[in-house]
């Protein structure tokens, strides 16, 4: 390992190594899930553009999409962040620095076997937990050395406080261990091949029990760790209220883990559990909106720094699009709600609010903040690159949610359309017609959101070089 790995004294030398690599890969594969899902946004409009071949079929790719975004693009995000971020919050280097890069290798390893399995149609078919068995054992391999390279380094801490982040980033790591353990319980039959231990409605409730719950730990626990340390260091402000983080904290842990079932509303899970996760989603609201104000909070006194620092208008939209989503959500648990939106595209919409809008805002938000700090440059590159990037991101998001609204409420709307002799108003076909207008707009929405990435590895490139800075500074752009 490199020689920034040692401690030097009483001046903890931290391993930015890993940081650096797992920063780097977060672009990377943030341009290539995005960019498969532009194709299979693509595909939805156009679908001969699947020329006939199986692997690049939708029902192939969509997989490929999803795996690359969330734990590719979301995943590389979380460990860079969970280990910038634990070192400095500890004062102390990591715990096992072989350990650390065995987690990039090894993560990278399963990225890249995904993307040759899904593709070839080797799928357990759950989704979110798409890969095979062989997949999950080195998964779980690399999880469990995750989870002794962090909670090593808060065990060997020099303060004797454990600062919020790393609260979000423990639960974030103990839950996606219990959930994918839990979950992937499966009898194989080939190499290839497996079958899931459990049968018919508890399969069902397993499944999304794990798939509501890697929304609530993977993409939401993990990035709001993320957040606690990156809206604070960008607006130069302590968190508003840090009392009212702990019980955020202890609030959204606890309520998240009970409202798996609105994603099985009408379906033969007991009615029971149905309007159980009706309720705990309800009640989720509450936590979640408590952290969203506690982050937009702690621009207190720092608002006018919007005016001129991209980087913290993206934390800052981010929050607002955790806070819409969140409200989406409960309201779409709501059975009668749920009747209308469950298979539809406001589903869509409400997924890419919470992954556009609030994963990925926030993920750059962090790495336009990270990258100069790993690197020692005094700022990114180019700052104008960066506003540049920032207005694509949220036009690119506001299109892609807006278009699936409308398609999503029209859908259910024509689904439920009866004649007065009870036959239905609309054949499934029509209704398929009346989307395609909301289909363009996606993909004109996501491919403006995928330039946008371009921008960032631009920048992020020029910057790592360390090219000359050209952009003007801080206070002239702030004068223009
Ligand atoms: C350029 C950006 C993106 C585009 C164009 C895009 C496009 C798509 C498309 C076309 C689908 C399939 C929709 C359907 O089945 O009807 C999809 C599904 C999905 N995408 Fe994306 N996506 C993008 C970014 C992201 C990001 C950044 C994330 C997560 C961090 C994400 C997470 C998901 C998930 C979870 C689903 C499955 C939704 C469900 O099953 O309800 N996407 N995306
Ligand atoms: C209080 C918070 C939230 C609640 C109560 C909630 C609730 C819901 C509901 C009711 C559905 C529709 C289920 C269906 O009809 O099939 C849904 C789908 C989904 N939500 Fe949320 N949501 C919340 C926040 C979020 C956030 C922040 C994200 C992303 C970061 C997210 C990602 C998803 C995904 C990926 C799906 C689609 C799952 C699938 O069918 O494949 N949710 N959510």
């Amino acid at each position: 390992m490199s020689s920034n790995v040692t401690t030097s004294g009483e001046t903890p030398v931290y391993n930015t190594r890993v940081v650096k690599q797992f920063a780097l890969m977060t672009v990377v594969w943030g341009i290539v899930g995005m960019l498969v899902g532009v194709i299979i946004a693509a595909e939805l409009v156009w679908p001969d553009l699947n020329m006939q071949l199986p692997w690049l079929h939708f029902g192939r790719l969509r997989p490929l999409h999803t795996n690359a975004v969330i734990f590719a693009f979301g995943g590389c995000a979380l460990f860079a962040s969970v280990y910038h971020v634990v070192q400095r919050t500890c004062h102390t280097p990591l715990f096992c620095n072989w350990l650390a890069g065995f987690t990039f290798w090894g993560w990278q390893l399963i990225i890249v076997a995904a993307a040759l399995t899904l593709p070839l149609g080797m799928t357990s078919g759950k989704e979110y937990a798409e890969l095979e068995w062989p997949i999950d054992i080195a998964i779980t391999l690399v999880w469990v050395s995750f989870s002794v390279v962090f909670f090593g380094t808060i065990i060997k801490r020099t303060t004797s406080h454990i600062y919020v982040a790393n609260w979000f980033f423990g639960a974030f790591i103990i839950a996606v261990a219990v959930l994918h353990l839990g979950n992937s319980a499966a009898v194989p039959i080939s190499l290839t091949k497996s079958y899931s231990a459990y049968g018919g409605a508890i399969d069902a409730m397993i499944q999304w029990w794990y798939g509501h719950n890697a929304v609530g730990f993977f993409l939401t626990a993990g990035f709001l760790g993320m957040m606690y340390y990156f809206v604070p260091k960008q607006a130069e402000r302590p968190v508003y209220s840090y009392r009212l983080s702990i019980v955020h904290f202890w609030a959204l842990i606890a309520v998240y883990i009970w409202a798996g079932p609105h994603h099985l509303m009408y379906s033969a899970l007991p009615d029971w559990t149905q309007s159980l996760g009706m309720v705990m989603s309800l009640i989720l609201l509450a936590p979640s909106w408590g952290g969203m104000i506690n982050g937009m909070m702690t621009l207190s006194g720092a608002w006018h720094k919007l005016r001129y620092d991209p980087t913290l208008r993206f934390l800052v939209v981010s929050l607002s699009f955790y806070g819409m989503s969140t409200f989406e959500g409960p309201m779409m648990s709501i059975k009668t709600v749920n009747a209308l939106s469950h298979n539809t595209d406001w589903t869509i919409g409400h997924v890419h609010s919470g992954a556009l809008g609030w994963v990925a805002m926030v993920s750059i938000g962090m790495l336009y903040h990270l990258i100069p700090v790993l690197y020692k440059r005094s700022q990114m590159y180019s700052v104008q690159l960066i506003n540049l990037h920032f207005w694509l991101s949220t036009i690119g998001t506001v299109l892609y949610i807006a278009s699936m609204w409308v398609n999503g409420i029209a859908q259910g709307l024509m689904w439920r359309a009866f004649n007065t002799d009870g036959t239905l108003t609309y054949s499934f076909a029509e209704s398929i017609e009346a989307s395609y207008p909301g289909y363009y707009v996606r993909l004109l929405g996501g491919t403006i959101f995928l330039f946008g990435m371009f921008i960032m590895a631009y920048n992020v490139w020029r910057t790592v070089r360390g090219d000359e800075q050209k952009q003007m500074a801080n206070a002239e752009v702030q004068a223009a």
